[in-house]
């Protein structure tokens, strides 16, 4: 990768960060639920992913933009979960109960909010409802609060299978960590680690957030190192997204603590050169991970996917979630529950599923969906395979968008490569901090009028 200043300042857009295509503010409300039924009901053998959302979470972090609940009674988990198991034994009468769980996620939230009676019921739901495989090829995960899990529960997750987690870090600076009502000391991660290494753990995420308040190089460098020093496999560095219009908690951030855009800039400049001469690979949008890691590996055997749990190797999987505001998607068809709790409860209280909004792909959608999904992951686009799998002629159909890509490829930022009988699209290293920027124009759906993070 190539850190290019001029280049990222003359495409330093808002966009969208294509977990979907289309992305979500084009679901839609009035569509029919019948129709969305209809499709779920589609017989297919694809192995399944589930998500789960608990909303939960017992302490308010200022910066947050996730859909979450704030309280510190532990008993609103007990009818939640209840909810829940009804919503799969719903979801399950649609389903050949035979398919094959290779995927599930526990996100949040704080899904270990949860106490441990509970989990166990959760988990007893989802074993007489699901195929949970549990011979180390699935790829169980749940987030963590490192504030809200303890080694009892830890080791009772890794019963229950799961076998990755991702810890919410953030920042180990103790200034910035007070600015974002988030205090957790590098100890408490640090055993947490510890703990999960000794259960067998196999793969660690962390999440780290560059443009919180207070942030300074030197400061945000000592956190790289104390989290290099614990050896994740993956790392998340997001671009924090300050909305504070959007998300009320973030009004308790002033401005003024706030680095500037040309210092966020600095921070993910160190950031980058810092993790990459740790060792880790860039896997692409906000993405690093070990060499060895299986989604390194899976990007230099061309296999990597994207869906809304990020990046994955599990391709061709069916997405079905549970809870409030989870999105299934299920061969181009996207489903969200409602986001809120008292709408969502009502609807699975009434037998029905928890249908908010939805969008059925049309064939222009789909193959969209294929080349955007294509270039996030891998960086490259075998533009002569897309003709094959869909029958088209790629520069007819395509026509406007390669036009609109001239500048991108006078900038350095990709190229066509026509040796040999295939086309492709290559993104370079100038481009692939920029890949977010490239996919947009390839968006059918792309809307000014909804509010997008920065790409950078
Ligand atoms: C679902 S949340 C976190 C899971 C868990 N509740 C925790 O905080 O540890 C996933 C991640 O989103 C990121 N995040 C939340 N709000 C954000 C924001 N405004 N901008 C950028 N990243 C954000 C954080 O890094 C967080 O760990
Ligand atoms: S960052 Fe995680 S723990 Fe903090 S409020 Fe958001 S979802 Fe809850």
């Amino acid at each position: 990768m190539i850190w290019d200043s001029a280049l990222i300042s003359k495409y330093d857009l808002s966009g969208p960060r294509y977990t979907s295509y289309p992305t979500a503010p084009q679901f839609d409300a009035s569509i029919s639920k019948i129709a969305l039924i209809d499709k779920m009901l589609m017989p297919s053998e694809a192995d399944l992913s589930l998500y789960f959302h608990v909303p939960f979470c017992a302490h308010l972090c200022y910066y947050c933009a996730c859909n979450k609940i704030v309280t510190k009674q532990y008993d609103k988990g007990i009818e939640y979960v209840e909810l829940l198991g009804e919503e799969m034994r719903l979801r399950s009468l649609m389903l050949d109960d035979s398919r094959k769980v290779t995927q599930l996620h526990f996100g949040g939230g704080t899904p270990t909010f949860l106490t441990e009676d509970l989990i166990k019921v959760l988990f007893d739901s989802v074993k007489q409802y699901f195929n949970l495989v549990n011979d180390g090829s699935q790829d169980y995960s749940i987030e963590i609060d490192p504030r809200e899990i303890n080694y009892s529960k830890l080791e009772l997750l890794t019963e229950m299978g799961i076998n990755r987690i991702s810890v919410g870090v953030q920042d180990f600076d103790h200034k910035v960590q007070k600015a974002i009502h988030r205090v957790q000391p590098y100890s408490m991660v640090e055993s947490l680690v510890e703990d999960a290494r000794k259960l067998g753990i196999k793969s660690i995420n962390f999440d780290l957030i560059y443009g919180l308040p207070y942030q300074s190089i030197e400061g945000f460098k000592e956190t790289l190192k104390q989290v290099v020093s614990l050896s994740p496999e993956r790392i998340s560095l997001f671009n924090y997204a300050h909305l504070p219009d959007r998300f009320r908690a973030q009004r308790r951030i002033s401005d003024d603590s706030l680095p500037l855009s040309s210092m966020k800039l600095d921070l993910l400049k160190m950031s980058i050169e810092y993790l990459l001469a740790a060792g880790y690979e860039y896997i692409g949008m906000d993405h690093f991970a070990k060499p060895n890691d299986e989604l390194a590996i899976a990007q230099k055997q061309g296999e990597l996917q994207r869906n809304f749990q990020g990046y994955t190797t599990h391709a061709g999987t069916d997405l079905i979630a549970f809870g409030v505001s989870a999105i299934s998607e299920l061969n181009g068809v996207y489903i969200q529950n409602y986001t809120d709790l008292p709408t969502y409860r009502s609807s699975i209280e009434k037998g029905q599923l928890a249908i908010a909004k939805g969008y059925i792909s049309d064939c222009d959608d789909r193959i969209r969906h294929h080349v955007i999904m294509t270039l996030i992951s891998q960086f490259q686009l075998n533009m002569t395979l897309v003709e094959q799998k869909f029958s088209i002629d790629f520069d007819k159909y395509f026509s406007q968008e390669i036009d609109s890509l001239t500048p991108m490829l006078q900038d350095g930022m990709l190229e066509f490569d026509r040796s040999g009988m295939q086309t492709t699209i290559k993104i370079t290293g100038r481009g692939r901090l920029l890949i977010r920027c490239i996919c947009m124009v390839f968006d059918k759906h792309l809307n000014s009028t909804v509010k997008f993070s920065k790409v950078i």
